[in-house]
Order: C-alpha cells, then sequence, then structure tokens
C-alpha cells in the first residue's frame, strides 16, 4: 500500500513534467530585469507544486496572469490583475525598469503593477514552494511585495488572514465575482483585531457569516470543529492590532493520502475546504459554510434563537416577543425581538426591594452572540459581575476564553445539537413566574418520589450486591464492564459510508478460534483495555494478533464495520497493520499483524534486561513513536486522538523498530457525542495530561503529554506509575523537574545508557520531555514541533514550566484549578489495561 501510494506520486509527477516541458520551455521559477513571460509561457515553483502563467477562466477569452496548483485541472489560488483583463494573448510578465513586477499588454502599455516605490534598480520575482510569488531587490535580498499579502479568494497554508502590525499589512480574502470573473465580487473574510477574535465573512461589508470565539483551540462557534480536526490551525493575536489566522499541514512524506489542502471564499459566499486526494486530480470539497440556514448572520434578529431542527427555524428568547408579530409571522425575522418585561435598572422606580433583582436563564448548547466582551472574572464571579453591572444583558464563561458579557443586544444566536457554550441570559423578576409555580409542585411532589425510588432502588441494589459478590473477581477483568463509552471522534468531512467493506478481508470465526486453539489460555499474549489480545497462526502459516473486543462497543454493525476499514486504511511503519477482522456470532474481532517482540515496557522495566536497549536503540523508538502519532494526529482523513499511548501500547518487530497499537480504539468505541469533551475518562495513570484526567477535555496536546511521560521514562528507564513506590512521593515528572531545576539531569538518565559522549543529546531529550509534560495544553508543542526539534539541532529550546503533578509549591492557577471541584488525581477511576 505505502510503496503503491509513492509509486502512483513519481507516476504523477511524471506526468506533470511531461506536460510541463511540452507547454513551456522555460523552466525557472524567477524572473529578473529583462526577462519576459509570454503568454504561453509559465514559471514553475521548485517543487513543481505551483505554477504562474497565464489563464483564461472557464467560457471567457479574457486572460489574467495567476498562481495556481500545477495540475491539469484549472485550479488558480492567485489572479494578479483581477479586474483588469487582457484581451488577447500578446500580453508578456516582466520586471520593470523601477523594479516593479508588471503585466504588459501587447502595446507594450502596463496592466497592473506590483506598485513599489521608491524604485529599485534590480529585482527578482520568485515563486516559492508555498505558492507564495515574492519580488526581492537583488543587492540586499529584502523583499519588496508577495502576493502572501495581497490575497485572492484562496487561504493556503503558511498565509495569515488578517491584520500583522509587524509588516504593516491586513489581509482580506475576496471573493470573485462570479466563475467566469476573478474581479472583486461582493464576498469577503477576514479576521478582525478584536479581544476574542473571530473569522467572518462579510457581503459587501455587512455581517455574513462568522465563526464564533477563538477559544485558542476551535472557533466554538463551527459545529464539529474539534481541535484534532483543525490540529494544524494558528491564531496569534497580541491584542495591540495584531491578529491573524494560519494554518499548516505536517509533511506526510510517502504515507500522505492528500497532496493539498486549501480554503477558498467562492463566488456566492460560501468558505468551502477543498482537498485533493494523492493520486486523483480533482478537487473534493470536504467542508462548507454556512452550513444551513441558521449559519447566516443574524437569521433571527436580535434575542432571536436559530434552531435548524425546530419549524419555524427562528423563535423569540424566553422572556421576549417579536418586535413585530405580523412580519415574524410572515417568516421575516431579520427585525427580531424585544424584552417583555423591562430590567431592574430600567424600571422607573429607583428603589429596588429585595427579592425583585435579576435573574438569568440558562441556554445549553449555543452559538454565542457577536460583539462578544472580554471581562476579567474568575468563573464563579462571572455572573455576580454580570449582574453588578447594568449594561450587562448576558454572560457566558468557556475554557480557553474565560468570562465573555454583552451589552445592549444579542444577535446570532443559535442552538447546536451538541457543541456549543452555555449562555445566560439576564431577565426581569418577574418573567421568573412560572418557575415559581413549578417550585411549589417541586417542594410536594418530588420528596414523595424520590423516597419511593430510593426505597426500590435499595432492594434491588441490594439484591444485585449479593448476587454479584461471587462474580466480583472474575468482572474486574472483564474491562467490559468498567469501560465506559468513548466519545465519537467522528468528523464530518469523512466519506466514511462510502467505505467499501471489499477493501478489509473478513476472516471466519472457525478460522480464527483454530488458528488460537480455540481462544486458549496458553495463546493469550495479554489483556487490553479493550479485551484479550490471543496468538495465532493461519493454516498458510502467516502468524497473527487476534483481539476479542468486549461487547461494550455498542454500535451496529455496519457502523463497526465502516470504523474498522477506515482505520485499517490507516498505514505507517510505526503503527501495527490491521490485517481484516471478523463478525460473527455476537463478536466483533479485529486481526493484527504479529509482533514477535514484546512491547516495550518489557524492555525498559525489567523482564526482558538480556534485551538491553542501549541509547541508539531508544533514540529510534523515541522518534519513530513520535512519527506513528505525527500521522494519526495530522493524517487528513482522520485525526485521531490516541488517548491511551504508553509503554505497553508500543510493540517493537524484529528490528525493534516501535509500532503503536490499540490505535483507533477510541473511534470503535465510540458513543454518539461529537465534543472533545468526555465526562468520563478512560487512560492510564501516570500517562493523562491533567486537563484530559480533571476535565475530560482531550485534544493532540494530552497526546503529547502522554508522549512525554513515554520520552521520560525511556531516558530513565523507570516507570512513572510506579514511581511513588521506590521514591517517596516524587513522581517521575516531579523527580526530573527537581533534578533539571538543580541543573543535575545526568542524575535522571538510566546509569546504564550514560556516556558522556552523549549527554549533551539525550539532556536534550529529557528537555523536549519536561516541554511535553508542561501544565497547560497551551504550552505544550505540537508533535510535529516535537519531531522538529528532536530531529534538529535548534539550538535554544523554550525554558520549560513546571509540569502538573508535581506537588509541593502549586501555582495559584494551579490552586484554582483544584477548586474548581474538579477530581482529585487519587480518586479518578483508573483503568489500567496490562
Ligand atoms: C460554460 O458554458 C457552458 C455552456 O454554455 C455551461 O454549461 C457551463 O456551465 C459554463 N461554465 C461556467 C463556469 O460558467
Ligand atoms: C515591446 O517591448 C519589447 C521589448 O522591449 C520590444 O521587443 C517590442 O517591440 C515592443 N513592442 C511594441 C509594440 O512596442
Ligand atoms: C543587476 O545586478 C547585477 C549584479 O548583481 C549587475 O551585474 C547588473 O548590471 C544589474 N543590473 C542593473 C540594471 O542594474
Ligand atoms: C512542495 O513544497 C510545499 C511547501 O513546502 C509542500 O507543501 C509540498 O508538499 C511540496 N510538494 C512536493 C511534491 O514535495
Ligand atoms: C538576482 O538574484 C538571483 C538570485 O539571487 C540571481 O539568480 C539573479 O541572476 C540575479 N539577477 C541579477 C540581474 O543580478
Ligand atoms: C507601518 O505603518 C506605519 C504608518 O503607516 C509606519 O509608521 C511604520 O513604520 C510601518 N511599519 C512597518 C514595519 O512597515
Ligand atoms: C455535525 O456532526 C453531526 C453528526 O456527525 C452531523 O449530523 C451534523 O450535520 C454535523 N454538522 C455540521 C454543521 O456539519
Ligand atoms: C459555493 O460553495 C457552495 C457550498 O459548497 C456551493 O453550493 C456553490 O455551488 C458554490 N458556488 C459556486 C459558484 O461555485
Ligand atoms: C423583511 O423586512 C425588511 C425590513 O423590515 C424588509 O426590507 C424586507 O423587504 C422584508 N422582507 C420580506 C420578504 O418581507
Ligand atoms: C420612565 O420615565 C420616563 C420619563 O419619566 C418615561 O419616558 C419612560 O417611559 C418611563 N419608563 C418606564 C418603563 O416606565
Ligand atoms: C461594566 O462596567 C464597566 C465599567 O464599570 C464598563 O466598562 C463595561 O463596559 C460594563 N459592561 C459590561 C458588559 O461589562
Amino acid at each position: 500500500m505505502k510503496l503503491s501510494l509513492s509509486y502512483k506520486k513519481i507516476l504523477l509527477w511524471s506526468v506533470y513534467l511531461v506536460l510541463f516541458f511540452h507547454i513551456t520551455n522555460a523552466s525557472s521559477d524567477s524572473i529578473s530585469i529583462n526577462q519576459f513571460l509570454q503568454d504561453s509561457e509559465t514559471l514553475v515553483s521548485n517543487n513543481k507544486t505551483f505554477k504562474l502563467g497565464f489563464f483564461s477562466p472557464q467560457n471567457s477569452t479574457n486572460r489574467y496572469v495567476g498562481i495556481m496548483y500545477n495540475i491539469q485541472s484549472q485550479s488558480v489560488i492567485w489572479v494578479a490583475n483581477r479586474d483588469k483583463p487582457l484581451q488577447d494573448s500578446s500580453g508578456t510578465l516582466t520586471i520593470s525598469e523601477d523594479g516593479n513586477l508588471v503585466i504588459l499588454n501587447g502595446q507594450n502599455k502596463t496592466v497592473w503593477s506590483s506598485n513599489i516605490s521608491p524604485a529599485v534598480r534590480n529585482s527578482t520575482a520568485q515563486l516559492s514552494d508555498t505558492g507564495n510569488l515574492v519580488l526581492k531587490d537583488n543587492s540586499s535580498g529584502r523583499v519588496l511585495w508577495e502576493s502572501f499579502s495581497d490575497l485572492s479568494d484562496s487561504f493556503l497554508q503558511h498565509m495569515k488572514l488578517g491584520t500583522d502590525k509587524s509588516t504593516n499589512t491586513t489581509n482580506l480574502l475576496k471573493s470573485w465575482k462570479s466563475p467566469v470573473d476573478p474581479s472583486d465580487g461582493s464576498f469577503s473574510a477576514g479576521i478582525q483585531p478584536e479581544t476574542i477574535p473571530q473569522i467572518s465573512i462579510w457581503k459587501n461589508g455587512l455581517p455574513h457569516w462568522r465563526s464564533g470565539p477563538w477559544n485558542k483551540q476551535i472557533f466554538i462557534g463551527v459545529p464539529n470543529m474539534t481541535s484534532f480536526y483543525f490540529s494544524g490551525f494558528e491564531l496569534v493575536n497580541d491584542n495591540t492590532g495584531t491578529a491573524y489566522f494560519s494554518y499548516s499541514y505536517a509533511d506526510q512524506g510517502d504515507d500522505a493520502v492528500y497532496d493539498a489542502v486549501y480554503l477558498v471564499l467562492n463566488s456566492t459566499g460560501f468558505l468551502q475546504q477543498k482537498d485533493l486526494y494523492a493520486g486523483k486530480n480533482e478537487w473534493e470539497v470536504t467542508w462548507a459554510t454556512p452550513a444551513n440556514e441558521c449559519d447566516f448572520y443574524g437569521k433571527c434578529g436580535a434575542f432571536g434563537s436559530c434552531d435548524t431542527n425546530s419549524s419555524p427555524i427562528c423563535s423569540c428568547l424566553q422572556g421576549f416577543k417579536p418586535k413585530n408579530e405580523e412580519e415574524w409571522g410572515k417568516g421575516n425575522w431579520t427585525k427580531g425581538c424585544i424584552r417583555k418585561t423591562a430590567l431592574e435598572n430600567e424600571r422607573n422606580n429607583s428603589n429596588i426591594e429585595q427579592g425583585t433583582q435579576d435573574w438569568f436563564l440558562k441556554l445549553q448548547s449555543m452559538k454565542v452572540p457577536d460583539s462578544a466582551i472580554l471581562v476579567n472574572s474568575a468563573e464563579e464571579d462571572c455572573e455576580s459581575d454580570c449582574l453588578r453591572n447594568v449594561s450587562c444583558i448576558a454572560y457566558s464563561y468557556y475554557i480557553g476564553i474565560g468570562c465573555m458579557n454583552w451589552e445592549r443586544s444579542l444577535i446570532d444566536i443559535q442552538k447546536f445539537s451538541n457543541s456549543g457554550a452555555d449562555i445566560f441570559i439576564r431577565l426581569a423578576y418577574t418573567e421568573q413566574e412560572h418557575k415559581k409555580n413549578n417550585k411549589v409542585v417541586i417542594g410536594i411532589i418530588i420528596p414523595i418520589i424520590c423516597s419511593i425510588v430510593i426505597a426500590i432502588l435499595g432492594y434491588f441494589s441490594w439484591k444485585l450486591l449479593a448476587k454479584h459478590r461471587g462474580r466480583k473477581r472474575k468482572s474486574d477483568f472483564l474491562s467490559s464492564e468498567l469501560f465506559p463509552r468513548y466519545y465519537k471522534l467522528k468528523l464530518a468531512r469523512d466519506d466514511i459510508n462510502q467505505v467499501k467493506f471489499e477493501d478489509l478481508p473478513l476472516y471466519n470465526f472457525d478460522m480464527l478460534a483454530n488458528a488460537t486453539d480455540n481462544f486458549h489460555q496458553s495463546s493469550k499474549l495479554g489483556q487490553g483495555g479493550f479485551g484479550p489480545v490471543y496468538k495465532g497462526k493461519l493454516p498458510e502459516g502467516q502468524e497473527i494478533a487476534v483481539k476479542r473486543l468486549s461487547q461494550s462497543s455498542g454500535q451496529g454493525l455496519e457502523e463497526f464495520m465502516n470504523e474498522v476499514v477506515v482505520i485499517s486504511k490507516l498505514q505507517h511503519r510505526n503503527l501495527v497493520r490491521i490485517l481484516g477482522c471478523c463478525i460473527e456470532r455476537g463478536e466483533k474481532m479485529l486481526v493484527y499483524e504479529f509482533m514477535p517482540n514484546r512491547s516495550l515496557d518489557a524492555y525498559l522495566f525489567g523482564c526482558f534486561s538480556e534485551y538491553f536497549l542501549d541509547w541508539s536503540k531508544r533514540a529510534i523508538i523515541i522518534e519513530g513513536i513520535g512519527r506513528g502519532l505525527l500521522y494519526l494526529h495530522r493524517d487528513s482523513r482522520l485525526r485521531i486522538i490516541h488517548r491511551d499511548l504508553k509503554a505497553s501500547n508500543i510493540l517493537l518487530d524484529e528490528y525493534l523498530n516501535p509500532k503503536i497499537s490499540d490505535f483507533g480504539m477510541a473511534r470503535i468505541f465510540a458513543g454518539n457525542q461529537d465534543q472533545a469533551n468526555t465526562s468520563r475518562v478512560v487512560g492510564t495513570y501516570g500517562y493523562m495530561a491533567p486537563e484530559y484526567a480533571m476535565e475530560g477535555r482531550f485534544s493532540e496536546k494530552s497526546d503529547v503529554y502522554s508522549f512525554g511521560v513515554l520520552l521520560l521514562e525511556i531516558v530513565s528507564g523507570r516507570r512513572n506509575t510506579s514511581f511513588d513506590q521506590d521514591n517517596c512521593a516524587l513522581s517521575l515528572l516531579a523527580y526530573a523537574w527537581k533534578l533539571w531545576n538543580e541543573n543535575n539531569i545526568v542524575k535522571f538518565i538510566e546509569p546504564k545508557i550514560f556516556d558522556s559522549s552523549l549527554e549533551k543529546e539525550v539532556c536534550r531529550c529529557v528537555h523536549i520531555g519536561l516541554l511535553c509534560v508542561q501544565e497547560y495544553a497551551d504550552d505544550r508543542p505540537n508533535v510535529s514541533t516535537v519531531l522538529s526539534i528532536l530531529t534538529s539541532d535548534i539550538a535554544e529550546l523554550p525554558t520549560p514550566k513546571q509540569p502538573a503533578f508535581t506537588g509541593g509549591h502549586a501555582s495559584p492557577k494551579q490552586e484554582s484549578f483544584r477548586s474548581q471541584g474538579s477530581v482529585n488525581a487519587d480518586s479518578i477511576t483508573i483503568l489500567e489495561p496490562r
């Protein structure tokens, strides 16, 4: 598979090359003074991804100069002379005497110019591998102009959308007028420097769509946007006028399933994500917004809420009524709603009686209204601070953003089926009326019902307990009973339903039973969190590992198969391969390639001391795990957060290459929620990031945390989890941190592997490990960064901050973290599959 992919790629590029030599005689990527690019010629970027040349849109004879992907189907990402087309093919592109990049028509008149001043004597324009056309001063190398600071309708990796004060540029996407006319259309998209930035699409300058605020990982108003989905996204905001957004995808090498991804604002005002899968020649639209009626800005007017699942889609918030009943009834909602009862400060009697204060109505899973004000209040003060401020009419608290307030009006509210934020709307005391009535009912009836229920429950649980006691020992091993439901990591873009089952071999039950000696205890390799694993041998001699899944997946058969097929497509040299599966007799089994050597923990922590791993092997293992993880995180079709990365899940092949196992299990064991947030935590104590263990929030960065722990274990040869016993109450992380602060990291390194010539390299590894286990997810590097610093010699690494769980001197922040009523580290229900 891997081979055929790269083969395909080579083939693809050779096709490009052949085409390329046919149509052009200039194979350069740059143009200098006194050189001319004729209509029939192109500049091609060094690695052949992009080309610059003349083109006509479909059904048009106008000629434009643009940058496009170097593939057969036309995909223009930037146009120079957007509103000044050439009428014929006599145009040329050149560098003029004043150093400008210019387009000349047949009469040598300038049609378009890069418009730099003052003039430079000698400049060169070069098309880079990122698709950026850069005009440089030849003598100083200074960048005079670049196409990335004058965007058209396409948003590529490394572009910056928004304002960058350091270069004095503000970038907007501007839609084409129509598919045949690249001149400025009615739509634009960008980011405005606000305290809580968001992406907006404007139609003729008025808001048309907005993403909702950025919480440092996702835009919270985009449903299904999870941090791992858009993992390469970055938003820089320094609150002094610089706020821009950019993204990058990691280089996937030979394992790539796509060649390119970009976003485009099309002429009808939709922001689309387009993917080009490896070996294909057509772009696929994998995401687009606005996605439904409710996504259009202010669909239901002020104080109106939009819900695609109700009819009509618009309703006034509780406590509000339509401003104009007649128009509202006709479906013209834009005028919005008004308050039924004035708030306390709007009432004229200045002395408000006790007990007639305003209150807050809670709305769950909402797209928060536009124009949020960021307030410097703690979570617990957010409500009271809002109540105290007469102009505050709503508040919301969101992790990663903080306390938000609204004034005057609430516009562009939407109800999501899941995800979104909880918002609290300020209402007058009297709007509470029906709530009070409820209270009476609740006050009498609830206690009666409760006592009945308790009595019944008590009886049954007593009976159950009695019955259960006999089986307890057994069920401790059966993780199916303990195993919480995983949240689904399903992504909207995935074409899971189109997966063909033929792609995955189905094994029949008898065959696997024979191969494993009827699942005999002696062929059992181990017991994972998802069920036991057996070693087997197929009739033709191939050795396999069979994982018999416990029954907790709760998925339909087709759904299960879909997941398995999709996961089995993930192939990477650092992932264990899935060979097929079996679904028969109520059993679900996965068949894997067999790994002759054991898992990493056996090598690191004892038993196999004869197979001692020296530093060079350890370094290879660390890098391999990193590469496997990067593939899981950054694969474009399926972003997978492993969530249980640990030494026993790293298997070693015959050459001691590491292979990550149990990946994708979270998908198979998924529930129906899309949030990257779970109230039940699964993982292994010692490897779980604090935000995951305590708040159930997982992301790429929680895997990075586990990777950091693993890295420290590999270097020190000591288990994080068992550390407490042999080193009086200091965890491995705390120990590493202590030695780091004492400047004595050498002591941390396993003595057997230590060699003073390696000191620098190994210490660097510990340094990286400490960066990965920092308490705040934002501080941790992502896997691609980790890999690049592991494999290169970047001299300056940032200084790590204190890791989580070190105890002792907790910072004030840590204290509030604990006092939020979250679970204490010791009391988490921990599953530690062996
Ligand atoms: C080009 O013209 C053909 C025939 O008139 C039409 O079907 C097609 O949609 C046009 N394409 C575009 C992009 O307008
Ligand atoms: C335009 O300029 C080029 C190069 O300077 C020259 O060869 C050509 O004759 C000129 N064409 C016209 C129409 O002036
Ligand atoms: C541009 O610079 C090169 C040397 O870098 C020099 O030889 C050439 O004369 C310069 N051209 C002009 C027009 O100044
Ligand atoms: C060319 O370079 C760009 C940017 O570095 C990269 O995204 C792309 O994958 C490269 N293409 C090839 C064929 O190497
Ligand atoms: C300008 O610089 C580029 C690359 O540095 C070089 O290839 C080119 O020959 C130079 N042009 C002139 C006119 O010096
Ligand atoms: C940005 O523009 C301002 C005024 O327009 C100017 O003072 C400043 O020097 C510029 N900064 C840069 C980096 O070009
Ligand atoms: C989000 O995901 C759910 C379930 O996968 C899907 O039904 C819904 O249409 C998605 N929403 C959007 C806006 O893509
Ligand atoms: C713009 O994108 C939307 C959503 O993908 C699509 O329905 C529409 O046809 C596109 N418009 C044009 C002109 O391509
Ligand atoms: C809706 O109301 C607005 C403003 O009151 C008006 O301009 C518009 O024509 C109305 N639309 C419809 C479909 O009635
Ligand atoms: C409050 O008093 C002002 C003038 O005294 C009046 O115009 C306004 O309507 C009153 N508001 C309410 C809610 O009674
Ligand atoms: C609350 O009060 C402060 C000043 O006291 C003011 O600046 C702010 O805009 C008010 N409104 C909200 C919603 O915080």
